[in-house]
């Protein structure tokens, strides 16, 4: 009697012990992203070349900054405001400069709301929990630490946070256009444009 009320409740506890892991809470959310935060990234361009980019994001200032060094090339200034005008300019003797404009401004800190969960991965040697949304983003995050490891566009090209220092803000100086991007003259054509993914895609509407 005693031996099968322990086995049954042994039972009961093995069936349950999934509930232990899963049931108690919903699956995992992915942080948002720190209002203010410095981050190094690593990008892999689908293996066309690499480069690194001294990424700057900054909600309250409505600005989204990249400073990309290429491999063994030059560097180019992409920044991004709120109001969709974006910068893409270099300092060099190239004077080169283009001004976009698209209709939705930088990426809000809650934008990966809605992934679906995919578990987690050893991804750079860290677990992360997985998430993908609409095919076109997978997002590594640490499952200890809860920073971003690792993101991947649906065209190949992967970033690899290398540091994630929230808080860190850039100063403004450093995000005023030069004065070549406002002048007809500037050299256009010289830099062959390193256009990131369409990040509109992640927007609400
Ligand atoms: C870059 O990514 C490609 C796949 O897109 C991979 O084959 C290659 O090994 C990667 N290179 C580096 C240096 O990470
Ligand atoms: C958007 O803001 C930036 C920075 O203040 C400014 O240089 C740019 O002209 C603005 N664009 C539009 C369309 O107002």
């Amino acid at each position: 009697m005693k031996l099968t009320a322990l086995f049954f409740t042994g039972s009961i506890l093995l069936l349950m012990s999934p509930c232990i892991k899963w049931c108690g809470s919903s699956t995992p959310s992915p942080s948002p992203w720190p209002k203010q935060f410095h981050a190094l990234l690593y990008m892999n361009m689908s293996g066309r070349f690499l480069k690194l980019s001294d990424f700057w994001y900054d909600w309250p200032k409505g600005r989204g900054v990249n400073i990309f060094q290429r491999q063994l090339g030059g560097i180019l200034y992409d920044i991004e405001w709120d109001n969709g005008t974006t910068f893409y300019y270099t300092l060099d003797s190239n004077r080169y400069c283009r001004v976009m404009e698209s209709e939705v401004g930088i990426l809000r800190p809650d934008f990966l709301d809605g992934a679906n969960y995919l578990g987690t991965q050893l991804t750079d040697g860290f677990l992360c929990h997985v998430w993908e949304k609409i095919d076109f983003i997978w997002y590594y995050e640490d499952v200890i630490s809860r920073r971003p490891v690792r993101w991947d566009f649906y065209d190949g090209i992967s970033s690899h946070v290398m540091t994630f220092e929230v808080g860190a803000v850039l100063p403004d100086f450093v995000t005023q256009a030069p004065e070549h991007c406002f002048n007809q003259e500037s050299h256009r054509d010289t830099l062959e444009l390193e256009n990131h993914p369409p990040l509109y895609r992640l927007s609400p509407h």
